[in-house]
């Protein structure tokens, strides 16, 4: 479906960003480019649709050579997601959706039905509800989602996505990673996805293709690769980002976690204590994701005595942090508290929570870090 071939890329001012970079990615593939930046994951995706052109080698999408096919029909026939999506914030989703079919001249009623489609395939129903708003008036999530539909408008048979999910919170990304993997197994889609995060490839990945310096590492499943991993690279890369950046006025979301247990605040306390087994913590929400507070099981237990819901017995008087706080703050915080801590935006939204564990995890590695560098020999010694 999408092959490289011995590709090499070195931009004008000399910087070689792609080696040798042959791959075959099999159709209704979703292949994941993972690797730190710089690592030319973005200037080998770009090759495919021609935004960047190879310095030697070729790349061929559905059996031709990009290089012979002309470079705007080629890019309409390829759907394109990248990470701040840009839709046109004056125009409505509707018409955001359905700016390639309008260039490629479908009817009208052709490409209102495929609108429609697509905002009910993306759990947006109903789509009169959707299609006529703003860019502006769908939360950060929604509007990453429409990028993503705009994308698969004109029935595109691959798909190119470069860090579309790095600047959503984290639940949102997690939503539309699991909405992203079903849709693929529905419409069976080659899917070329581009992240910096392992978690993420792990997770979406029919095949990781794992980078650095230009080169690929290893080729190979989700399991392959965490279970035999090629070299020490492959072992240390997963962890290094987040240690290098490591200290005391650094931000919390470093260490940020998904929550043990998030859930809305209209449940019924007796409901939630006979479903779920000894919660250390409930992270309460309204129907918006705004933090409410949050229920130790005693409270559980209590509000079930008495008949209340969870947004009942929740507490917001417990610490909290706010995503601008640093790991310094969160240490204080943590000292005093024996529960994972809330970290909410401005907004009030839940992002995830700092605990214990994730600030012992990140002290430990930075520490074996900093003792590995000790030891590397230098040049000069
Ligand atoms: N237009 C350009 N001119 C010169 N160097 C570039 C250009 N674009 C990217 N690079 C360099 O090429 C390397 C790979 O970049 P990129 O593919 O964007 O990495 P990634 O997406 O993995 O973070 C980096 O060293 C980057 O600085
Ligand atoms: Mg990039």
């Amino acid at each position: 479906m999408v092959i490289f071939e011995n590709v090499y890329k070195e931009f004008a001012d000399g910087t070689v960003a792609v080696k040798d970079f042959s791959l075959k990615i099999k159709k209704g593939e979703l292949i994941v480019f993972v690797g730190p930046s710089g690592c030319g994951k973005t200037t080998s995706l770009r090759m495919i649709n021609r935004l960047i052109e190879p310095t030697s080698g070729k790349v061929f999408v559905e059996g031709k050579d990009v290089s012979s096919v002309n470079p705007v029909t080629l890019r309409r026939s390829i759907g394109y997601v990248i990470q701040d999506i840009g839709l046109f914030p004056h125009m409505t989703i509707e018409e955001n959706i359905a700016i390639v079919a309008k260039m490629l001249k479908w009817p009208k009623e052709k490409t209102a039905a495929r609108v429609e489609d697509l905002l009910i395939l993306a759990g947006l129903t109903p789509p009169a509800k959707y299609k006529n708003r703003l860019p502006e008036q769908l939360s950060g999530g929604q509007q990453q989602r429409i990028g993503v539909l705009r994308a698969l408008s004109v029935e595109p048979n691959v798909i190119l996505m470069d860090e579309p999910f790095s600047s959503l919170d984290p639940i949102s990304r997690e939503n539309l990673q699991s909405e992203l993997k079903d849709l693929q197994k529905k419409l069976k889609k080659t899917v070329v996805f581009v992240t910096h995060d392992m978690d993420e490839a792990f997770k979406l990945a029919d095949r990781i293709v794992l980078m650095n310096k230009g080169e690929i590492v290893q080729i190979g499943t989700p399991n392959d690769i965490r279970l035999n991993p090629a070299q020490e690279f492959v072992k240390t890369f997963i962890g290094l980002d987040r240690i290098m950046a490591f200290n005391a006025s650094t931000f919390v979301d470093l260490i940020l976690e998904k929550p043990e247990l998030v859930l809305k605040s209209g449940e019924e306390a007796s409901q939630v204590i006979k479903r779920v087994s000894n919660p250390k913590i409930i992270q309460v929400v309204d129907e918006l994701g705004c933090w409410v507070g949050c229920v130790l099981p005693k409270d559980l237990e209590q509000g079930a005595q008495l008949g209340l819901t969870l947004g009942q017995v929740a507490s917001a008087e417990r610490r909290l942090l706010i995503e601008s706080s640093t790991l310094a703050d969160a240490a204080i915080a943590l000292r005093e508290s024996d529960v994972p801590i809330a970290i909410i935006n401005q907004e009030r939204k839940l992002l995830g929570v700092a605990s214990d564990e994730g600030m012992a995890r990140i002290t430990i590695d930075w520490l074996i870090n900093a003792k590995n560098q000790l030891l590397e020999p230098t040049p000069n010694a």
